[in-house]
């Protein structure tokens, strides 16, 4: 039994982070979190839940401050639940996340890996090229931000550290257009309203700029503002409407329908050029992505005849970045958008070396396997659950030479190098990869090597 209690105020010193970018102290043995604060650092702290094994405290005082500490350099900082480690200077930031993974191969999946020095950016800010802004009216008032932590209320924002510049001057500008225009919103407690969210995203020149707005409907009554966007930023080159009428937290409609200009806008990665439509994932920073896909293509080590697999493969990226070192790409990806651009992408770029399968890469790659394709190497790059374990077992199954693991998340990335490890494959050291600077958010990538017999 723990000794510590709710609203009992305590000293301690900063031992560790939890995987949520949270300090941890130890009172008395008993394991308490706190956000905002940094490792070696003596606070005081006010314990705001007691669970069994574990609390959640709150910073009162910093007695003994690490030389690591900044002034988060964003107003909206302490409101807004986007950042999680902006307390922390960027040296700190990329210690934390090599700690993150190192917890998660060697604590966790016990693999006793050496994790190397995260990849950084050289300036950490205004990288995000896709913002995903929730729409909402308080007061009379149309607001557009980013949720406050755990939370559905928005913090009205007019400048975000990690998005693009251009993506703050064009939230600004739409946001007094629809305040002009009163344009209906979307309220989720009553499921009534029109626009629920704006999208913005661009390529990495800012030459060319995507607008959506998603919309409980399929009203149109955007054309004013989007005849004046146009005139303001002549670099927006597309504006959709997406039509989600569900009562949900999920995004995105079935349905999007153009308003102004083209369905999709390009962008160049390590020299090669993709479209990408408003559904399509598409990484969010142009910088790290190109050091990553490089990472990634490198560990692969290609001769040239290679038949690759680039699973979870997106609009294609990965396997096109591939497709001049290899003899055959094959790409498999559940978003059926995706897959249309992926192979438009191949096609833009004069790679005649690809195919894509759309479907779940659990199926498709047990079909592909049973019909007798044997690949050399894999990507392998899931969202944050991590893979299916009918396509580890089918990997498992056939094999390959090479596994590439790109991962955004650390603890389904170690419950699956565990499961390759106990099925064939020796894991070679771990390269973080800061995607996301600012946020707790780990990327990382491994290469996984079939053991010799
Ligand atoms: C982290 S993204 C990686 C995309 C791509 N490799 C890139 O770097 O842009 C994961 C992708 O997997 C797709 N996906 C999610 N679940 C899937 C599944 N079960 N089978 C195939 N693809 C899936 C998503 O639509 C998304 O495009």
């Amino acid at each position: 039994m723990t000794t510590v209690s709710k609203n009992e105020y305590y000293t301690a010193v900063v031992s560790d982070y939890t995987h949520e970018g949270m300090g941890v102290v130890k009172v008395d043995n008993y394991p308490v979190f706190i956000p905002d604060v940094l490792k070696g650092e003596e606070i005081e702290l006010k314990v705001v839940k007691a669970n069994k094994k574990f609390g959640f405290g709150r910073l009162i005082n910093v007695n003994t401050a690490s030389k690591n500490r900044v002034t988060p350099p964003c107003e909206y900082y302490y409101q807004c639940g986007g950042c999680q480690i902006q307390t922390m200077n960027y040296e700190e930031q990329k210690q934390f996340k090599k700690t993150v993974a190192d917890k998660s191969i060697n604590h966790m999946a016990k693999l006793d890996k050496e994790i190397n020095d995260t990849v950084s950016m050289d300036v950490p800010m205004y990288y995000r090229n896709k913002s995903q802004i929730p729409v909402k009216l308080k007061d009379g008032k149309i607001e557009m931000g980013f949720y406050r932590p755990r939370s559905h209320d928005i913090v009205d924002i007019d400048h975000c550290l990690i998005q693009k510049g251009i993506h703050n001057q064009l939230m600004v500008f739409i946001k007094e257009e629809l305040n002009r225009e009163k344009v209906s919103v979307y309220d989720e407690a009553v499921h009534q309203g029109l626009l629920r969210h704006v999208i913005i995203r661009s390529n990495s020149d800012d030459s060319e700029v995507q607008i959506a707005f998603v919309t409980n409907g399929k009203k149109n009554i955007f054309q004013n503002i989007n005849d004046r966007i146009i005139e303001n930023f002549p670099s927006v080159t597309s504006i959709v409407q997406n039509i989600n009428t569900e009562q949900t937290n999920v995004i995105f409609g079935d349905k999007t329908n153009i308003l102004k200009g083209k369905e999709y806008i390009t962008d160049t990665i390590l020299g090669k050029t993709f479209k990408v439509r408003v559904r399509s994932f598409y990484q969010v920073n142009h910088e790290q992505t190109e050091k990553l896909y490089k990472k990634a293509i490198e560990t692969a080590e290609l001769k040239g005849d290679e038949t690759i697999i680039d699973t979870y493969c997106g609009i294609g990226t990965i396997g096109l970045g591939a497709a001049d070192k290899a003899g055959k790409i094959i790409g498999i990806e559940s978003i059926e958008s995706a897959v249309e651009d992926a192979k438009e992408n191949a096609q833009l770029n004069g790679v005649h070396n690809a195919e894509y399968h759309l479907g779940k890469s659990e199926d498709v790659m047990t079909r592909l396997t049973a019909e007798g394709v044997e690949p050399d190497v894999v990507f392998v790059d899931p969202p944050r659950k991590g893979c299916h374990p009918e396509f580890l077992e089918a990997l498992a199954e056939v094999q390959p030479e090479k596994i590439v693991y790109i991962s955004c998340n650390p603890s389904t990335l170690q419950r699956d190098l565990k499961y390759l490890n106990q099925h064939g494959y020796e894991v070679s050291p771990v390269t973080p990869v800061d995607m996301f600077p600012q946020t707790k958010h780990v990327e990382a990538c491994v290469l996984l090597q079939r053991k010799r017999r």
